[in-house]
């Protein structure tokens, strides 16, 4: 709400600030693209009204943004629990009158959950929406999702307030199932997603909705969420700040590779090539479609050629289809491995690249860092949530980058 008043306000000023070009057919105005040089004469507007302005009366228009620049302190975090094998990631958020756990999924713009709409017996256990007071449904707006495993869902939208830690957006397209089906009504205790990716990949038809983060984003300190993912144990999620408690050393930054926002995900470039232990490898076949850091996703996939050079490395390894993928005895040593982000590399130490024991004896182990198969060579690169157990990671939208620190265990 605010910021629509915000660009309105903005805009009726940069149009009278820039010239208007005459041709015989008519006219046209330049249009600035990027919101911030639109906002700027604002700020410095309002910062002349700041240092100057005491006892003065604030001009209508600087309103909205003087009511901005005081919420403009918000920080949150939110803790975010793995469920069994730490296969997905979940945090509570409240929409509404109810608490949901959502997987919190930077692969994907969809904010979806079970709900009253949901017929009882497609409910399992999950807890549900029910839209109620502060919800208005969005007739003629749909959404539907379907997964490889023969999964899907899909539903009705309605805007209602969300809330996650202490940061509420109170007009945010909730998408409630109105049918589902398949493995999302056992996968207890998840009860939707929260998506974190661009607003690309959001499912709405006709009209796409932003995600909560992206209508969060004026209201904090920094135009940032970061995920900290702890193997077996409660991780957190930032929103508007970097918690330097939780990571070692300085943050490195790379850019989104260039397709990032068209295409939705937060991809960057991944052409660098790869480490084993401290021995560097050229990527011979891959890496052109870059890598997707992806909170929703739980491994690695890499191309055959990675994995299989990497397996080299561990004794007794082997691929097992029956399994599923990469497995090894568990009393073989892991070397650390070095994924690409852009011009540099991230580190994910041996001790993170055993995703699970297969017996109860642990004799056979499964590797954290598994093949995307032939058939998907022109798919970028998936750092799933092993990626995030090594990493603190930070998502910076505003200046459309992704930064990464080792973690504070
Ligand atoms: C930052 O992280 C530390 C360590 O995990 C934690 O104790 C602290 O509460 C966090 N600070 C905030 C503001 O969340």
């Amino acid at each position: 709400m605010l910021s629509t008043i915000m660009i309105v306000a903005a805009c009726a000023s940069c149009i009278a600030a820039v010239p208007v070009t005459k041709s015989t057919d008519g006219f046209s105005i330049p249009i600035v693209h990027t919101p911030l040089e639109i906002r700027d004469p604002l700020a410095a507007m309002f910062k002349i009204y700041q240092r100057y302005g005491e006892g003065l009366e604030l001009p209508e228009e600087l309103l909205p943004y003087a009511e901005q620049q005081n919420q403009k302190r918000d920080v949150s975090t939110v803790v975010a629990k793995p469920t069994a094998r730490d296969v997905e990631y979940w945090c509570p958020v409240l929409i509404g009158d109810d608490t949901l756990q959502l997987n919190f999924d930077t692969g994907s713009s969809t904010l979806w959950t079970f709900s009253s709409d949901t017929p009882p017996s497609q409910r399992g256990s999950h807890r549900l929406y029910t839209p109620g007071k502060t919800s208005v449904e969005q007739t003629g707006q749909t959404w539907s999702v379907s997964y490889a495993d023969g999964s899907k869902a899909s539903g009705k939208v309605y805007y209602d307030s969300v809330k996650v830690g202490s940061i509420s957006v109170p007009y945010q397209a909730v998408q409630a199932a109105t049918s589902v089906s398949g493995g999302f009504i056992s996968n207890a205790p998840i009860d939707g997603l929260f998506g974190l990716g661009f607003a690309k990949l959001n499912n709405i038809k006709p009209t796409r909705s932003p995600t909560w983060f992206a209508n969060a984003m004026d209201k904090l300190t920094l135009g940032v969420f970061t995920a900290d993912l702890r193997p077996g144990t409660a991780g957190a999620y930032t929103f508007g700040f970097i918690n330097s408690s939780r990571h070692t050393g300085s943050i490195t930054y790379q850019p989104l590779h260039s397709t990032a926002a068209s295409r939705g995900w937060w991809l960057v470039d991944a052409t660098k090539g790869y480490k084993i232990c401290d021995q560097a490898f050229q990527d011979s076949t891959g890496g052109a479609a870059g890598a997707v850091f992806d909170t929703g996703s739980t491994l690695l996939m890499m191309s055959d050629e990675i994995v299989k050079n990497y397996y080299k490395k561990v004794t007794a390894s082997q691929f097992a289809a029956n399994r599923g993928g990469w497995i090894y005895p568990c009393a073989a040593k892991l070397p650390d491995f070095y994924v690409p982000v852009g011009s540099t590399y991230a580190k994910i130490e041996g001790k993170h690249m055993t995703y699970t024991k297969l017996d109860t004896q642990g004799r056979t182990c499964f590797g954290s860092l598994q093949t995307l198969g032939e058939k998907n060579k022109n798919l970028p690169y998936i750092y799933g949530d092993i990626l995030f157990k090594a990493n603190y990671v930070v998502f910076d939208m505003k200046n459309e980058r992704i930064g990464f620190a080792p973690k504070r265990s």
